[in-house]
């Protein structure tokens, strides 16, 4: 089902950002074997945390929704988690499933882990190993791919870990682990990862450490043996939907928008510290705080980008933010190198190829590289014209019809359906800031 953005005059207006996707997910899984009644707001019902939420009610957990993203959570406390009946389906969610299997294995439980095509075709051995050497078994055809089979444990042992990637994910799987194994778990990241597991759990009573090891390291440990407390949580605005609608004003001929209430956390703005150094003047207001995070209104508007080499420091706190950050440097004047980025290849897509081919199809020039790519950009709108193959990847989708808002022709993609894994209200959201998408 094809769908078209065609190209507008101006992107204008305030939009409240969705509910933290990396946050809603951990929301659910903390008061879901929290002691007690948590009530959540905010809440992202995007499907991939919607997915989540079905896994902890398959475990024993008991959810209730009341509209609007609020939601009631009665968690299994220490009767802990109980063995599904029957499969998990974390759909195309990486974080639901890796962070899930993490809490699972220190519960003397078994669980058929599937998902859709774009998630079996994943890297879950990053998970599984560590997750083997805490003494969790796991049944696959040899891939170290969904669908899996996992043999949690009563008797897990902390381990020391160092993940070969820059990874919230694998961290935050082990630490997880480490709350039911005996022993303190400790894991040692090359550079710091986002870090709503850590902050959350302490949220729910947990007592997690974390402090700055040699050059870029970070360590974090965990003790075993601890209980969450149920705790009433407020999820913050999502920066990484937020981008969107940020991009989209700086590329509009007349583009002024203001994103409220997002989440302002040093490990998930690189893209707004990119989009400086390109040239963006982004206005920023302090309002309040929700869960322990810092949220600001973000303003944009039209402006002039240049192209820039992106800091390899700031991989990590955007590595969701690719996508858009290439239909930056395709308006900007002169070259935009991204490199160090190597973990884009195992996304939702193999985001480098994908990338290179959305900005190839709409007449950019573009260089794929192993860890990244080199856009030589147009100095303004692109010829654009294209179609999109998005690979089920929802932030393709959403970068390709961010680009058609102002390119010089039309913007299409294959399929929108992924959007809704993510950001639910995007099509909404755009047609209130001016965009003109429609299907066909
Ligand atoms: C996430 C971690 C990141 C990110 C994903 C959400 C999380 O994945 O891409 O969208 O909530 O922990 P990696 O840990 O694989 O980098």
């Amino acid at each position: 089902m094809v769908w078209t953005s065609h190209p507008v005059a101006r992107f204008q207006g305030a939009i409240r950002a969705p509910g933290d996707k990396s946050c809603s997910h951990r929301a659910l899984m903390f008061a879901g074997i929290a002691e007690g009644t948590s009530d959540i707001s905010g809440l992202l019902e995007g499907e991939d945390v919607l997915n989540t939420a079905k896994a902890m009610g398959a475990m024993g957990a008991t959810l209730q929704s009341k509209g609007g993203g609020r939601w009631t959570i009665e968690g299994t406390g220490r009767a802990g988690l109980a063995s599904p009946s029957g499969d998990l389906d974390f759909g195309n969610s990486g974080t639901g499933s890796r962070l899930m299997m993490g809490l699972m294995a220190g519960y003397p439980i078994t669980a058929h882990l599937v998902g859709d095509e774009s998630l079996s075709k994943r890297p879950m051995n990053r998970v599984i190993k560590p997750l083997e050497r805490m003494g969790a078994r796991f049944e696959h055809d040899g891939r170290g791919m969904l669908p899996l089979t996992l043999h949690g444990s009563e008797a897990l042992q902390a381990i020391d870990f160092a993940p070969e990637q820059a990874s919230a994910q694998v961290k935050s799987c082990v630490l997880l682990a480490g709350l039911n194994a005996e022993g303190t778990t400790q894991v040692t990241e090359s550079r710091p990862t986002r870090d709503h597991t850590e902050k959350m759990l302490r949220g729910f009573g947990v007592t997690v450490s974390s402090r700055p090891g040699p050059g870029t390291q970070q360590v974090i440990r965990i003790e075993g043996g601890q209980h969450l407390s149920a705790v009433d949580t407020v999820i913050p605005g999502d920066p990484s939907s937020a981008a969107f609608m940020i991009a989209g004003a700086l590329i509009s001929p007349s583009g002024g928008v203001v994103v409220e209430g997002i989440m302002s956390n040093e490990t998930r703005d690189g893209f707004f510290q990119a989009a400086s150094l390109m040239g963006a003047g982004l206005g920023a207001e302090e309002i309040r705080d929700a869960a322990g995070e810092r949220l600001i209104d973000l303003q944009a508007a039209t402006t002039g980008l240049k192209g820039c080499a992106i800091p390899e420091t700031l991989v990590a706190s955007m590595i969701d933010e690719f996508p858009i950050l290439a239909v930056l440097a395709a308006f900007a004047e002169g070259e935009t190198v991204v490199s160090g980025a190597e973990e884009l290849r195992v996304k939702e897509s193999d985001r480098i190829a994908a990338v290179v081919a959305m900005l190839r199809v709409n007449g950019v020039e573009v260089e794929e590289r192993a860890d990244g790519f080199v856009v030589q950009g147009c100095g303004g709108p692109p010829p654009g014209g294209g179609l999109v193959e998005t690979h089920h990847d929802h932030r393709i989708a959403m970068s390709a019809l961010v680009m058609g808002t102002a390119s010089q022709k039309p913007v299409s993609i294959d399929d929108p359906g992924m959007i809704a894994t993510s950001y639910p209200d995007f099509m909404a959201h755009m047609a209130e800031l001016g965009a003109d998408i429609r299907e066909g």
